[in-house]
């Protein structure tokens, strides 16, 4: 695609919030990045126009079937000024992944990226510099044709916002308290589990609220089917340290496909830990605490990074992790993902651009 995006600037700038009191996702930028597709002319019209609320008809197929999709990716400002994204490539490779599932027609990658490029350059003036902090780009795609029939939508839009972000958990990295779920399910293979899709997260939010009511953070997930093989954790995909030895669950079709959960494989086979990636289940885990083996449990995901566990509970029984404290890996693999990314490390791998 090499249409020319369209610039119009805001000509009221919003104020820009106490870095210290960010928190995740409340706060956005000026501008934002809109793009339409109709099925006679393709995605068209990219454009940057002044943050607003969107007019939409409330026969819009998105509002009654879901047909909507996401990503999240991270921009920080570097000492020289200079703005580096976080292998977008792949955010935009899982795009069209979920689109493809969804229905929903292939993005441009590299376009996109381009365009994400020129907003965060329009609204370079809301990076957060403070440690901790990042913008969060969030595109997202939802089919926005008046129609109550179940078919694919005709017409979409694409949208960029932007939020400056603190920490994803308001105490820093701090291991927190899981729930193994028994009763609900995120995701089944055959599903949209896989894909970055908003009925997704829809689907995870009952058992998050029970857990959060029964005094957790969140639930790990177990497979549908059997009940009894580890998909994800909350929002996050899932690794555990057992005597020595990393693992982690295989993209089997109804887990996603973590940026961050690669880059964590590729550093961890770098500093020559064994990882991993295959099908383990809840029964292994208490095992392996019984025989004082757990070492370390960590979720990996864009907006947290690294966010260890502290304690997993299963039917009646606690598995405390490291005594509760953030495991050594755990630490290292934040403080390797968070500086490469902020470029206060050297980036050898070529994971990020500017
Ligand atoms: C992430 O960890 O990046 C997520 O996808 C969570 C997000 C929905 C807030």
């Amino acid at each position: 695609m090499s249409e020319e995006i369209k610039v119009q600037l805001t000509a009221t700038p919003g104020e820009k919030p106490d870095s210290q009191k960010l928190g995740f996702g409340k706060y956005f930028t000026d501008h934002m990045f809109v793009m339409d597709y109709h099925k006679d002319k393709g995605w068209h019209d990219p454009r940057i126009v002044p943050y607003a609320p969107i007019v939409m008809d409330p026969a819009a197929m998105v509002f009654h079937y879901g047909q909507a999709v996401f990503e999240g990716m991270k921009a920080y400002l570097t000492d020289s000024g200079k703005v580096l994204l976080f292998r977008p490539d792949q955010n935009m490779q899982r795009l069209n992944c979920s689109n493809d599932r969804l229905g929903i027609p292939e993005i441009d990658g590299d376009f996109v990226i381009h365009a994400i490029k020129t907003l965060i350059e329009i609204d370079k003036s809301w990076i957060p510099t403070e440690k901790g902090t990042s913008l969060y780009i969030r595109p997202f795609i939802i089919a926005t044709e008046p129609c109550l029939g179940v078919r694919s939508s005709y017409t979409y839009q694409l949208i960029v916002i932007l939020s400056p972000v603190g920490a994803y958990y308001s105490g820093g990295l701090e291991p927190v308290k899981i729930n193994v779920e028994s009763d609900y399910t995120r995701a089944v293979r055959g599903g949209i589990g896989f894909a970055k899709a908003a009925g997704n997260y829809a689907a995870s939010i009952k058992a998050q609220e029970n857990a959060k009511k029964d005094g957790f953070s969140q639930v790990l997930w177990l497979d549908a089917i059997e009940k009894k093989y580890i998909e994800e954790v909350g929002s996050m995909n899932i690794f555990f340290k057992i005597g020595g030895k990393v693992i982690t669950p295989a993209i089997n079709g109804s887990i996603l496909k973590g940026v961050t959960r690669s880059s964590v494989i590729a550093l961890l086979q770098e500093w020559g830990v064994p990882v991993e990636e295959r099908k383990l289940s809840i029964d292994e885990i208490f095992e392996a605490s019984q025989q004082g083996l757990l070492e370390e449990v960590f979720g990996t995901g864009t907006a947290a990074v690294i966010s260890p566990v502290g304690e997993l509970h299963w039917k009646e029984h606690t598995m405390k992790i490291n005594e509760g404290k953030i495991g050594e890996l755990s630490q290292k693999l934040y403080d390797t993902i968070t500086g490469l990314q902020s470029g206060n490390l050297p980036d050898t791998r070529n994971w990020t651009i500017t």
